[in-house]
């Protein structure tokens, strides 16, 4: 039995509290859960910082954040008085493309956009993922065609590691419900027409019946809109 069958089997039949608890017991110290405080986000950091899971929070500070997004960051923080890490891209990489090829570069050509993620958001990630063993998103089937193709539980061969996505199977709705049954903070973006927030310059409202995605990279081909950091994920 592969060690991924062997885990499933495991947290089969568990509440999804359970199922954090089993993994940072199994895998003490080596569990991070990335938040880029979305909506799904906030019900995972909910279910870890209320429980007390021993389980790293952390973020990719790209520095094009928007500000709504700062303020659900400090107003998390401020709430459950448990730490949130950030991992911030190299100041030498930022500071060359920068300079060579301004600061919206990522408009012109989807190399250049992969560049700018690249050095914004998967250098880091390979950082804050390197040495753990397991890495837990907020990852929902329904938010893309490509998404609805993964499993809860994946082996990521890019990263060497596990990825859990405890809301695998929620809707949007049962998410929002747990957002407002439990007073939790999140961005009000979300009210203004934006289902997916990333940076602010690659992130625009989508039209009522739009894709849940549509509004993030808008000016490129639907089938490049991944920014790398869930790419390489092939099994589950
Ligand atoms: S992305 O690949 O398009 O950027 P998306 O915004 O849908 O990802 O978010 C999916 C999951 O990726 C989130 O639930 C979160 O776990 C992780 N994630 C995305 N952006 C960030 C970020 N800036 N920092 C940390 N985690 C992130
Ligand atoms: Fe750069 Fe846009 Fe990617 Fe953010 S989403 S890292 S600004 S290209």
């Amino acid at each position: 039995m592969s060690v991924l069958e062997n885990i499933a089997g495991e947290l089969k039949g568990l509440d999804i509290v359970d199922k954090l608890w089993f993994l940072a017991r199994k895998y003490q110290n080596k569990v991070v859960f990335s938040t880029s405080f979305g909506i799904e986000d906030q019900v995972v950091t909910d279910l870890i910082f209320a429980n007390q899971i021993p389980i790293k929070v952390f973020t990719l500070e790209t520095g094009r954040l928007f500000p709504e997004t700062y303020y659900v960051w400090n107003r998390t923080l401020e709430s459950y008085q448990q730490p949130i890490h950030a991992y911030y891209p190299q100041t030498d990489l930022v500071q060359e493309l920068v300079n060579t090829k301004g600061p919206n570069s990522f408009y012109e050509s989807v190399d250049n956009r992969k560049e700018c993620c690249h050095i914004r958001k998967i250098e880091p990630l390979k950082r804050a993922l390197a040495g753990n063993e397991i890495w837990i998103t907020g990852i929902r089937a329904e938010q893309s065609i490509n998404r609805e193709g993964m499993y809860d539980l994946e082996w990521d061969e890019g990263n060497q590691l596990i990825k859990f996505h405890p809301l695998f199977n929620w809707s949007l709705e049962e998410v929002r419900q747990y957002i407002a049954t439990n007073n939790i903070v999140y961005n009000t973006l979300h009210d203004k027409g934006f289902p997916s927030i990333g940076c602010a310059p690659c992130t625009r409202a989508v039209q009522p019946g739009e894709d849940f995605r549509a509004g993030r990279w808008w000016w490129e081909d639907q089938s490049k809109k991944e920014c790398g950091l869930h790419a390489t994920v092939v099994k589950g």
